[in-house]
């Protein structure tokens, strides 16, 4: 084993310490500049890699399709309808199959426990394209955004508006707190991050010397933020009345007189994508004749402004992507970044959501 992300999975970010996240963040910028220089890194030289996708996606399968490519691997898009995947095979069943072909696994889906039995029945490192919990290679980018924007991470303000208890506040809180950044999370009291996770943000936080804030005023969690950042108001898979959801998370829009609110001038606004930013889409155009609105977690105006960053965020999904499969697979020779932590007992460590 040449490296101590060598063989491993990404299924959250907490199965990585601190310094190995910040590492691949740096790897991740790494890359891009190997890329924009045109310098080959065939890390993955004649590996096969398995896209395992219950729900849909642009940028993961994407990313992870020219991640592949780029590092020389073979990537085989394997849909909800192309296999028997959950129909009529186990998760057990199938993880055992594809880990006997293929020298790596991405999953995108519902469970957070499915894509942990594909760690441990394939046998093969397996990456977290998205669960319901969290969204692990979407923050990598997202701070490799604001590192490349400001330069460093620790002591940064996030603020993040919105859906408080899916995949990606989960994912920024814990992760921001993680990495030393000062994290606010605006949502309604319905729709706040479950204790568990809150908890854990505030053990990495005190040890990162950053702060946790949770609070249902929109203007008081966007103080003083260095960046804004919100997502969709119905994640996917979720069964809820969007005229409620609406009602509930107006107040928290990213327009700009919440952006003002911040009381900065230089605070970047910040999205996973996709956005419902206006009614070009058929999902927008429905919703907007039905509710009367012209946009929902974010105007087109902000969405447009020169403070938006979601472009540059959404490219960098794929050097982060990258970074992960080529140091967990890629037999690199990475010194060892953090000796303090068995990886072990990292990767074992579970959080139960109510
Ligand atoms: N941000 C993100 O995960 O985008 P996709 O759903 O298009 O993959
Ligand atoms: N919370 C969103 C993120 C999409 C990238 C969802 O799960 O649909």
């Amino acid at each position: 084993m040449n490296n101590q992300f060598e063989g491993r999975s990404f299924l959250k970010e907490i199965d990585y310490t601190p310094t190995e996240l910040a590492y691949l963040i740096d790897f991740a910028s790494h890359l891009k500049t190997l890329k924009a220089h045109h310098i080959p890194h065939p890390y993955l030289q004649g590996k096969n890699i398995a896209l395992l996708f219950e729900k849909t996606s642009t940028r993961t399968r994407s990313a992870f399709t020219v991640a592949a490519n780029d590092l020389g691997a073979n990537p085989e898009f394997l849909g909800k309808d192309d296999i028997q995947f959950g129909t009529k095979e186990s998760v057990v069943d199938t993880a055992k199959v594809l880990g006997s072909m293929y020298d790596g696994i991405e999953f995108r889906g519902f469970k957070q426990s499915t894509v942990e039995d594909l760690a441990t029945y394939s046998g093969v490192p397996v990456w977290n394209g998205l669960t319901d919990e969290w969204h692990p290679t979407q923050i990598l980018a997202d701070f490799l955004t604001l590192k490349e924007h400001f330069g460093h991470l620790k002591g940064l303000t996030l603020a993040y508006v919105g859906d408080g208890r899916n995949n990606m506040a989960n994912s920024l809180l814990v992760a921001g707190a993680m990495l030393g950044i000062n994290i606010a999370i605006g949502a309604p009291v319905a729709l706040q991050p479950a204790p568990a996770v809150v908890a854990l943000a505030q053990q990495y936080a005190q040890a990162a010397g950053s702060t946790v804030v949770i609070t249902a005023d929109p203007q008081q969690a966007v103080t003083q933020a260095d960046a804004l950042y919100t997502d969709v108001w119905v994640s996917m898979g979720e069964q809820v009345d969007y005229g409620e959801r609406i009602k509930q998370l107006l107040p928290f829009q990213i327009n700009t007189a919440l952006l003002a609110a911040t009381g900065k001038s230089s605070t970047i606004v910040m999205h996973c994508l996709p956005a419902l930013h206006d009614l070009k889409t058929q999902l927008g155009a429905k919703l907007g004749e039905q509710y009367g609105m012209t946009a929902f977690e974010i105007t087109d105006d902000v969405f447009q402004s020169k403070q938006a960053v979601v472009f540059e965020e959404a490219g960098n999904r794929m050097p982060a992507i990258k970074a992960v499969m080529a140091a967990t697979l890629g037999n690199l020779f990475i010194p060892t970044v953090d000796c303090k932590i068995n990886p072990n007992a990292v990767r074992t460590k579970k959080i139960s959501f109510p």
